[in-house]
């Protein structure tokens, strides 16, 4: 939740009136544009050619190749560059990993004696990383083209090199001796502001709405090209709520826009289609085109960052051209401060960059069970009684949820870690009776702590000096939900350890270990602050600078909870902590949402491409909150929505304080009959969900994906951002108007797709013209695959371990199928040793076959369970058998022929072995004759 406020005044006139989302909307004049962003403008304006560095000194060092970049005497009467005694050389290196992963850093000269050392991200690359690095002997060079000088050459793998071409200087990753990947500094808008010490004259200072920025080192901006080759789209860099595919934002023919900005900020009420900065950022780019496939370009960098999409033509005056290629997508990255630290991905599946960017910044966390399940939320669920009666509701209404949550008015006075004594007194009776159903409790805790001398974690955090601090070298004190609040250095592994420890039982009084976390406000929000943020002229440790982190501080506040969660007890549950701000990596530490959405439709449309976006770019656990949290949902959205969310990765129902109760059943029995389907549906499919998030947890590929993800080559995908896929089987197609009654699907492929619910079959390679059914969106099981179920509907995912599974075979025209089902004890990290259980199933010659899928690593622990499999069921199989031989237990069972999913409409033939009770653990055949 959010505010944005400009004095203590109105915060308490709203309160009282309680009419927030009345009284505000967006208000763009609250945060600056790229014209009032000096470092932004400067970086914008500057023309093709610009920058005049060239490579020298190159050699290999430290298993690098490095060099050093300065500006060709010729050029440094160029009014536009710094004093010339301030342009010392940069240092480049460039490295090489496994893979096809190429690193490229460029730095002041740190024994030139820079004013300061810029600010690395520390804690996002995984210390597994460096071990892949490939230890570089040589280099060739060799002159390209029609260059008057030459250009180093370094072997990638796979058949990749990297080229550093020394003037101008220009780095790029190409097919051996061939075509390019992607390119850095190609335009020559390449541009370094190094540190200086302010001399006399120099005004620095930076102004934005009555804050005042003290920037006591001077612009330190960097910014670069970056082309995409045999490109045709690319995405990435989230948050926005804005396409999937981006749109150019500058170029000939182009409506400008603004570019796409990373700075993490708590926006009120976000519009639905724009390049505006939100909750969180990630600084990685993926292109995908027909013909050269995939790649990916990732700038470790926390700063506020602006990116454009430059669109065809930006550069036709230029005189500047790149070797042909089928076509090419430019783009201009501008950074406030920091290094520069890139990555470049090889590709060439889409598969392959999401593998080649999760092994440098992680793959995401495997969850609990329980997590996958539905979550039910509000702000607020008043007191125990109500937690008590909405808890109940469900049970009476049959329908499965796992976890309720309780926003910040269950606190004493908006004190994390504490709760209100009179509203909450007996807060372990409350999570004891939930447990005893299966379910869990989340509750909230948000970086600001009250300023307010009795509360022992201020009083702490004070005298060890563990607050940010602000530019005169006070604890900086912002207004959030407390009131004045101060915000703990998170930067600083001390008191990431520090914050950790307050989540032990015996800190956190009240909590018992079915009580998980939540992290709101973590960009930070700071309703009096510049941008509703933090200002960036405040300090952290070692003298890092607010604005070299920002984009981070929420990441690793985020790190710090979940480490909370980690040690205490025993340590053996896997932690969850879901937060609204996210940076590259944030994947590791738990479930990210998409922040404050509003109920009305245009949300539920972006909330696709936006979930997608995060999956792209290694955050799978994601969702949006079901229903919009502002204003009040008309029922047709809110059941749509329901529909839509039962397939977001993370699926969560969640309102604002002033809007109508919204709980499934407050709808009337028909609304509340399609949730509960929906519902339900979400829990029938938690087994192949669950394998998703393990296949996520291993490969980095996200639960949801871009249908272009399963169909690199079917340019009808490229753009398409209202279907998506979950898993490589189901597709869904999201119902995004009033009142529907049709709705187009496009389904890609030459292979059949069946409906979902009633199995009707449909072509592949074609867009139909549905009819919309009210009680389902559209969604389709692919022909080839295999699905794990469990039908039976329980009050939470915890009370369906035992369950038996269904399996749905949906045929191809080969007639075969194949799918995967994984198992562990949904809970502890055993898993990681190697209790598991992974199956593969295929069908093909009328023979179905369940084989162990081998450990990826090898580990002791074993995890068993007496699961069967209770019935299968093929779609789409020609042959009418009669009867099913399991072996090895030779065994006969019962074949059942004609429509036995839930509403049969048309054409596919449908067969259900019933009753095979067969284990899920074994290994098996079913020869169905
Ligand atoms: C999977 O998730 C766990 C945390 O739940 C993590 O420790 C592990 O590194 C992740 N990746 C793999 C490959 O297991
Ligand atoms: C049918 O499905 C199987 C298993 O997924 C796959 O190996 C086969 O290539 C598919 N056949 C066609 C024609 O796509």
């Amino acid at each position: 939740m959010k505010i944005q406020m400009r004095n203590l005044t109105l915060l308490l006139f709203v309160l009282l009136s309680s009419q927030l989302t009345s009284v505000f909307s967006w208000k763009k004049d609250e945060f600056r544009n790229c014209n009032q962003t000096p470092f932004c403008k400067r970086a914008r304006n500057r023309n093709p050619g610009f920058c005049t560095l060239e490579a020298h000194d190159v050699s290999i060092s430290a298993g690098e190749l490095t060099a050093k970049l300065s500006p060709k005497k010729s050029h440094q009467d160029n009014p536009d560059q710094q004093d010339e005694d301030q342009v010392k050389p940069l240092i480049l290196s460039l490295s090489v990993f496994q893979d096809g992963i190429v690193r490229l850093k460029i730095d002041e000269d740190p024994k030139l004696d820079p004013p300061k050392k810029r600010f690395e991200v520390p804690e996002v690359i995984l210390p597994e990383f460096l071990n892949k690095k490939i230890w570089l002997q040589r280099h060739s060079t060799e002159t390209i083209g029609g260059d008057n000088s030459p250009s180093s050459i370094v072997y990638v793998a796979d058949g990749y090199e990297a080229v550093l071409r020394h003037d101008p200087f220009e780095v790029y990753v190409r097919e051996k001796g061939g075509n390019r990947v992607v390119s850095l500094n190609s335009h020559g808008l390449f541009d370094f502001e190094q540190l200086r010490v302010k001399k006399e004259g120099d005004d620095w200072e930076e102004r934005f709405k009555g804050h005042t920025d003290t920037r006591p080192y001077g612009p330190q901006s960097i910014s670069f090209d970056v082309s995409f080759y045999g490109s045709d789209f690319v995405y990435g860099i989230p948050e926005h709520a804005s396409s999937l595919a981006l749109k150019p934002t500058k170029g000939p023919g182009v409506e400008e826009s603004e570019p796409y900005r990373l700075f993490n900020l708590d926006v009120f009420e976000y519009i639905h289609d724009s390049p505006f900065g939100l909750y969180g950022s990630i600084p990685f780019m993926i292109s995908h085109g027909k013909y050269r496939g995939t790649s990916g370009f990732f700038w470790l960098n926390a700063a506020e960052m602006q990116i454009d999409v430059l669109g065809s033509g930006w550069n036709a005056d230029s005189g500047i051209s790149l070797p042909s290629s089928q076509s090419r997508i430019d783009t201009l990255w501008m950074s406030e401060a920091g290094i520069v630290d890139a990555f470049f991905f090889v590709g060439p599946k889409p598969k392959d960059v999401v593998r080649q960017y999760t092994t440098v910044t992680g793959t995401p966390a495997m969850p609990q069970l329980f997590a996958a399940g539905y979550h039910q939320c509000r702000w607020n669920y008043r007191d125990e009684e109500d937690v008590e009666n909405v808890d109940s509701k469900f049970d009476e209404h049959d329908i499965p949820y796992d976890v309720l949550w309780l926003d910040i008015e269950h606190t004493d006075g908006k004190k994390y870690f504490t709760w209100d004594p009179v509203l909450f007194p007996h807060p372990e009776e409350m999570q004891r009776k939930l447990a005893a159903k299966g379910r869990h409790m989340v509750t909230i805790v948000d970086p600001h702590i009250k300023r307010d001398e009795s509360f022992h974690l201020h009083k702490e955090a004070t005298q060890k000096g563990y607050y940010v601090k602000d530019a005169s070298g006070n604890d900086y004190d912002g207004w959030c939900w407390p009131g004045s609040s101060s915000y703990p250095d998170m930067l600083n592994e001390e008191i990431r350890s520090w914050w950790a420890d307050k989540f032990s039982f015996g800190n956190y009084v009240g909590s018992t270990p079915s009580l998980y976390i939540w992290n709101d406000m973590n960009e930070p929000s700071v309703f009096n602050g510049p941008e509703v943020t933090m200002p960036r002229d405040a300090l952290h440790e070692g003298g890092v600078e607010h604005r070299e982190l920002h984009n981070a501080y929420g990441y690793y506040f985020h790190m710090a909870s979940t480490e909370g969660l980690l040690k205490r007890g025993d340590g053996k549950d896997r932690p969850f902590v879901l937060s609204r701000a996210l940076f590259a990596g944030s994947q590791r530490h738990g479930a990210i949402w998409t922040g404050d959405n509003t109920a009305d439709w245009d949300h539920l449309r972006v909330s696709v491409p936006m979930i997608l976006t995060l999956g792209l770019t290694g955050i799978s656990f994601a969702g949006a909150d079901v229903g919009g949290f502002f204003g009040n949902p008309e029922p047709g959205l809110w059941v749509r929505w329901y529909q839509l969310g039962a397939f977001y990765p993370f699926f969560r129902g969640h309102a604002h304080q002033d809007t109508k109760r919204r709980e499934p059943w407050l709808f009337g029995e028909r609304n509340t009959e399609l949730v509960r389907d929906a519902i339900h549906m979400r829990y029938m499919l938690l087994p192949y969900f669950y394998t998703l998030f393990r296949e996520a947890n291993v490969s980095g590929v996200p639960v949801i994906r871009p249908l272009w993800m399963e169909f690199p080559s079917d340019e009808a995908t490229f753009s398409n951002d209202e279907a998506f896929m979950v898993g490589s089987s189901l597709l869904v197609q999201g119902v995004y108007t009033e009142r529907a009654k049709h709705v187009s699907v496009y389904l890609p492929g030459k292979e059949s797709w069946y409906d979902l619910r009633t199995g009707e079959v449909f072509k592949g390679g074609k867009t139909h013209k549905l009819e919309v059914s009210e009680e389902s969106v559209p969604a389709f099981q692919r022909a080839g695959t295999i699905i794990p179920r469990k039908d039976r509907f329980r009050r939470s995912s915890t009370q369906m371990t035992n369950d038996p599974y269904t399996l749905v075979i949906a045929l191809n025209s080969t007639q075969e199928a194949e799918g995967e089902l994984y198992v562990d004890d949904g809970k502890s990290f055993e898993f990681a040793k190697g209790a598991y259980i992974h199956r593969r199933f295929t069908f093909s010659d009328g023979l179905l076959t369940s084989i162990s899928i081998p450990p990826t690593s090898p580990g002791k622990a074993r995890f068993s369970s007496e699961c069967i499999i209770e019935r299968i069921i093929l779609i789409g199989y020609s042959v009418k058998p009669k009867t099913a031989l399991i072996e090895p237990s030779n065994q006969k069972v019962e074949i059942e022929l004609g429509p036995l999913l839930v509403k049969p409409r048309g054409g596919s033939a449908v067969t259900t072995v019933r009753k095979p009770n067969i284990p899920i653990a074994g290994d098996w055949t079913i020869k169905i004759l």
